[in-house]
């Protein structure tokens, strides 16, 4: 028994007795302060909210600059494109040309947008070795605008095409999610996995136009002489887009609302089944068919735009009820189509666009970035059509009319004749007038995604060819429901989305 080594096991115990002490104190000493700094911060940060921190406002359509590009030979058959959603005095932004507009514009007309031509190109010393001199041009296009020095109080640039069509409301709505002091770019890829796969699935398709919140449009102004001169084999504006933006940190948030429509023929397909976001363009109407049957190009620009002056929100929402004791399904795409199915389906199926389109591009399978469903010859599968024919007001609400355009010229799909949809000649749809801060208000929060439900509708007892569906978005029509519709979720593109890249061998050797 060593003294030194028994005073040194007793000097121990007293110093871990005394260092769990301190630590105790250390720690419940630690706590408090953190806590009771933690108070305090929080009370100096709500003081400093309430007084001092000058409110945001929403985005609205005054902060969006639409940077759009064309042709002048083009003009004359596109005009009506941009005429038809450019609000004179109210969108902001210009329409970039080769060269001035021929005499027959001028004086140029107030409800175009100003016209500005775009600077030769042929001062930039990449000039010879550009692989687009064309594209280098449209592209040129954003950097003109900027020195315009018109951006007071401007949050984003809206690039687009003069043969798309713009869903102004929408696209403020959309935007007003993200956050426009940071570097944001906005878009949407090709319906085409041939154009993606070509030119690339993370870039923003020009012609449907994307957006760029300001700080990224200021930073990419400063390089984008230096970025056409480092990617000037690039031959598509848009992908030179995509490669600038990637070097200065921002990669693509897809909206599915933005439509490159790289598709061919008759897009009513589509159009019908579109998916849950809020419709934001329409591009591509020169290489489609026309929009309605029985319709031109123009005509049919002016009749889809006659729903979308009323009520953007609703624009191609796809809206879903049965009527059980006939075995029917009614799926509505608001402003467009009425589609009548002596059947009852589920909306997983529905949500399907028909293919009643053809691929943009030859070549392999699959061509399209969502699954499709093929135009049927069964009367059991083959919907009645209905096309949009007008909108009325009405008290507490509006009333979209879709008239048959073509006879179905099939059998019913049951034996008993009785219940077949033919006899029907239009179908109405009531929905009540959408309180416009429900769509704008949102501070980057999401509205939860309504469940789908499928209850009855009864078949009103009046005529058969005048059938009146009360529009679901009012909660107090509980007994018929739809989709979830208004706002696009951008969680549910990676979720929901049917496009899955890893489950198919593409052989691109052949
Ligand atoms: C848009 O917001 C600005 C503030 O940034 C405001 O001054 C303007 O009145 C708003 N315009 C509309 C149409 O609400
Ligand atoms: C636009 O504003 C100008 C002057 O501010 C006015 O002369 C013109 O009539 C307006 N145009 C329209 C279509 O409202
Ligand atoms: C509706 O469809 C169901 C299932 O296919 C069938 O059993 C029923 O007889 C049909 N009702 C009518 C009225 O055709
Ligand atoms: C209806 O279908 C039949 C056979 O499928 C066809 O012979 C006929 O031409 C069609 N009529 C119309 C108007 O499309």
């Amino acid at each position: 028994m060593s003294s030194p080594s028994y005073y040194a096991s007793i000097l121990c115990k007293y110093l871990l007795i005394i260092g769990v002490v301190a630590t105790f104190f250390i720690v419940v000493f630690f706590n408090l302060t953190y806590i009771s700094s933690q108070y305090v911060d929080s009370n100096i940060f709500t003081i400093k909210c309430e007084e001092t921190g000058p409110k945001e406002t929403t985005t609205n359509l005054s902060h969006l600059m639409f940077v759009l590009v064309g042709s002048s030979s083009a003009w004359k058959h596109r005009r009506t494109y941009i005429e038809s959603w450019w609000r004179p005095n109210v969108t902001r932004g210009n329409i970039f040309m080769d060269v001035e507009p021929s005499e027959e514009f001028r004086p140029w007309s107030p409800t175009f947008p100003p016209f500005k031509v775009n600077e030769d190109l042929r001062k930039l010393s990449i000039y010879p070795k550009l692989a687009n001199q064309v594209h280098i041009r449209i592209y040129r296009s954003i950097l003109e605008t900027y020195r315009l020095q018109q951006d007071d109080g401007v949050r984003w640039y809206v690039m687009g095409d003069d043969d798309s069509l713009f869903f102004v409301d929408n696209i403020v709505d959309v935007l007003s999610k993200y956050d426009h002091t940071e570097k944001r770019y906005i878009g949407m890829f090709s319906e085409s996995t041939k154009s993606n796969f070509r030119l690339a699935f993370e870039m923003a398709y020009g012609g449907g136009g994307y957006a760029l919140s300001y700080p990224l449009v200021e930073a990419l102004v400063a390089k984008l002489d230096e970025c056409i001169e480092k990617y000037h084999f690039i031959w598509a504006g848009d992908k030179l887009q995509s490669y600038c933006l990637a070097d200065l940190g921002a990669d693509l948030i897809p909206e599915k609302g933005f439509h490159q429509m790289d598709l061919r023929g008759d897009l009513s397909g589509l159009l019908s089944s579109h998916p849950t976001a809020p419709l934001l363009s329409l591009h591509h109407f020169d290489a489609v068919a026309p929009l309605f049957p029985g319709m031109n190009r123009h005509g049919s620009v002016l009749q889809i735009m006659k729903a979308a002056n009323v009520d953007q929100s609703r624009m191609l929402q796809q809206s879903i009820c049965y009527v059980r004791a006939s075995n029917w399904t009614f799926s509505v795409s608001w402003g467009y189509s009425a589609h009548v199915y002596e059947n009852i389906f589920p909306r997983s199926y529905l949500k399907l666009p028909i293919e009643t389109f053809r691929p943009w591009l030859r070549g392999w399978f699959p061509f399209y970035m969502f699954n499709t469903r093929r135009v049927s010859r069964n009367p059991c599968e083959a919907p009645h059509w209905f096309f949009f024919d007008s909108i009325e007001q009405v008290d507490g609400g509006v009333v979209t009319s879709y008239t048959r355009k073509f006879i179905r010229n099939m059998t019913s799909c049951s034996f008993s004749c009785d219940i077949s949809a033919d006899p029907l000649a239009s179908i109405r749809v009531f929905s009540p007038i959408t309180p416009k801060e429900v769509s704008s208000s949102h501070d980057g929060e999401e509205p939860p995604l309504q469940e789908e439900q499928i209850d009855e509708v009864e078949v009103p007892e009046q005529q058969i060819d005048d059938i009146l569906l009360i529009d679901p978005h009012n909660h107090e029509y509980e007994d018929i429901t739809d989709d979830a519709t208004d706002e696009a979720v951008e969680d549910e593109f990676n979720e929901n989305d049917d496009v899955s890249s890893n489950d198919e061998n593409v052989d691109v050797s052949d």
